[in-house]
């Protein structure tokens, strides 16, 4: 190391000093970074959610290299069913009322601003058990490309076989 060698003057503007601010999150603490900037920006989302009683409302909000953000509105008694994931990693973020997940370590209540992160192949069931409706923001890396169902109650984690996986 050259320990000895002095900068004059500022620092800051020597740009090679300072790592360049990343366009788009990289990893897990990116993607949690993300979402809580955009949960602290409601105007960003709150417009946009709509609500359908017949099924769950979503709405893809961003794209970027890897990755991908969805906004889902969750009417009291909705849910997802117990599925995975496929190869993407994700981070669910509760924005408004509050979400139940049902995995295999048991029920957790997630309030507004919780965040859960899960790897690939986690199997999970997130329901709204209250009675307002509620708001989550989804970030998955890489784009979720699938995402399989599984018996509820299952013990082992194993996709539920369908006509077209037989
Ligand atoms: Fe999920």
């Amino acid at each position: 190391m050259n320990s000895d060698v002095e900068i004059a003057g500022d620092l800051t503007a020597i740009p090679h000093l300072l790592p360049p601010v990343p366009a788009h999150p990289t990893g897990i603490s990116g993607f949690v970074g993300l979402a809580r900037s955009l949960a602290a920006d409601r105007d960003a989302w709150a417009p946009l959610v709509r609500y359908d009683a017949t099924t769950r409302w979503y709405h893809r909000l961003r794209t970027g290299p890897g990755y991908e953000l969805w906004l889902l509105s969750w009417l009291p008694g909705q849910g997802s069913g117990r599925h995975d994931h496929g190869p993407s990693s994700g981070v669910l973020t509760v924005l408004e009322g509050e979400l139940t997940e049902h995995a295999r370590g048991g029920a957790r209540a997630l309030a507004a601003g919780a965040q859960r992160v899960f790897a690939p192949g986690y199997v999970h069931e997130v329901v709204n058990d209250g009675l307002r409706p509620a708001v989550s923001l989804h970030a998955y890396f890489p784009g979720l490309t699938e995402m399989p169902m599984h018996a509820p109650h299952c013990v082992e984690s194993r996709p539920l076989l369908t006509d077209s996986s037989v």
